[in-house]
């Protein structure tokens, strides 16, 4: 089929940034096709992308990315030209519970989205990009120290980072090897709307909207650098379109949080707006030190000046007006919620997780 300017695949379109960047661009960019290639695991929600589901230059395909006859013949059918890559196992936690998983979503099948597109899209003129995270740096140190830059040394911690370290020296090796137009983007701690209620700012809403205890790993004072999803996704796009072939570029928005500090800030905004607890207590009064995450990372920290001076993206969220809006959106969507939290699968996990580190479910 003709008339499209690009024919984008993006993997992982039913997941928290996957879903943020298919609601931005396909009203954005009607020129360019965009099928979202997603195999819809506990962590998908076609709910995500129910507003552009309708669009004209939008299509759904359920395609696991390690099925390579089916990621051929997908790619294929719609002659695609570009991949943007999201599609992954993407939590710490769980990455300790079932390490393998990861290796064989984030390795093999990375792997195999590369190979089944050099295949398919030979001459296309387009470009493989993958999202991948600022966790393939390893850890800083608490004082000090700047923040990464693209040439920072690889130094993963976790099966998670590990895998997704992998998957960005696979990208490469292909671009050297087989000349192929790749970009790859590391990118910070993102919150928003959709994400999945496992990840820290979600699980600390609902639990505290709820009453519930608000378990913090350690002592609280691991630092991560937070980004709102929309503005990774702006990045995205002008790296896509205007990023220099075979080249990295580190995105985050300069906002260090230790989580101590943003799980206290969190209880205060919904304090303010739902009132205390009964007996006059403070949400922050749920907080509750628990045993560490193996392998936690004290701090993560992104220098983004290659992408601000190269192709001059900002950020346009402010940190603390787009917390209250995350907050607001949470309580607006107890239902979204409880239907992610309510799968046997997702018990079973929360059971193991937090069961491991006090005996208590979250
Ligand atoms: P997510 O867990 O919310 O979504 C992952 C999506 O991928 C889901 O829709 C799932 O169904 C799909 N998927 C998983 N395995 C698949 C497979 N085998 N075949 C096809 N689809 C499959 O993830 P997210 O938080 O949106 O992260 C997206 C990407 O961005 C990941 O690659 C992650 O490593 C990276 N990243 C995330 C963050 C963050 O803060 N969440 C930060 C930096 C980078
Ligand atoms: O840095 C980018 C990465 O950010 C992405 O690559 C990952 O896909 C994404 O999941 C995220 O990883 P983190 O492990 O940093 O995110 P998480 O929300 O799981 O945890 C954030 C911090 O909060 C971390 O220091 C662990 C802590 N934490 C988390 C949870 C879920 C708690 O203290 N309590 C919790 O219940």
């Amino acid at each position: 089929m003709s008339g499209w300017r690009r024919r984008i695949a993006v993997t992982g379109g039913c997941g928290f940034i996957g879903g943020a960047y298919l609601r931005q661009m396909v009203p954005r960019h009607p020129e360019d096709l965009y099928v979202n290639i997603d195999a819809l695991t506990y962590a998908a929600s076609p709910e995500r992308v129910a507003a552009v589901a309708h669009e004209g230059n939008y299509v759904f395909e359920r395609v696991d990315i390690r099925d390579t006859k089916a990621v051929v013949e997908c790619l294929g059918r719609h002659s695609i030209t570009d991949v943007v890559h999201f599609a992954a196992e993407s939590h710490n936690d769980r990455a300790i519970l079932t390490p393998l998983r990861f290796v064989e979503t984030n390795v093999v099948g990375t792997a195999n989205l590369l190979e089944s597109w050099r295949v398919v899209a030979k001459g296309s003129g387009g470009r493989f990009h993958h999202i991948s995270t600022d966790e393939v740096y390893g850890s800083l140190p608490i004082e000090g120290g700047e923040g990464f830059t693209e040439s920072t040394p690889y130094d993963p911690s976790s099966p998670y980072s590990a895998s997704k370290a992998a998957a960005d020296h696979l990208v490469r090796a292909w671009h050297r090897t087989f000349g192929l137009d790749v970009v790859i983007t590391n990118c910070s701690n993102n919150f928003g709307p959709f994400q999945f209620p496992e990840k820290l700012l979600p699980v600390m809403i609902s639990n505290a909207l709820s009453g519930r205890r608000l378990p913090v790993y350690g002592d609280g004072m691991n630092v991560r650098d937070w980004i709102h999803v929309e503005d990774h996704c702006d990045a995205l796009d002008l790296v896509l379109r205007q990023g220099r072939a075979g080249r990295t570029y580190n995105i985050g928005a300069d906002c260090e949080i230790p989580n101590i500090t943003l799980v206290t800030m969190l209880c205060e905004i919904i304090d303010q707006r739902e009132g205390p607890l009964p007996g006059g207590r403070s949400r922050a009064s749920l907080i509750e030190f628990v045993p560490d995450r193996p392998g936690h990372d004290r701090r993560y920290a992104i220098d983004a000046s290659r992408i601000r001076e190269e192709l001059g993206w900002s950020p346009r969220h402010e940190f603390r007006q787009a917390l209250e809006d995350t907050v607001d959106w949470y309580r607006t969507h107890r239902a979204w919620v409880e239907n992610c939290q309510k799968s046997d699968e997702f018990r079973a996990y929360a059971e193991r997780n937090y069961g491991e580190r006090s005996g208590d479910v979250s």
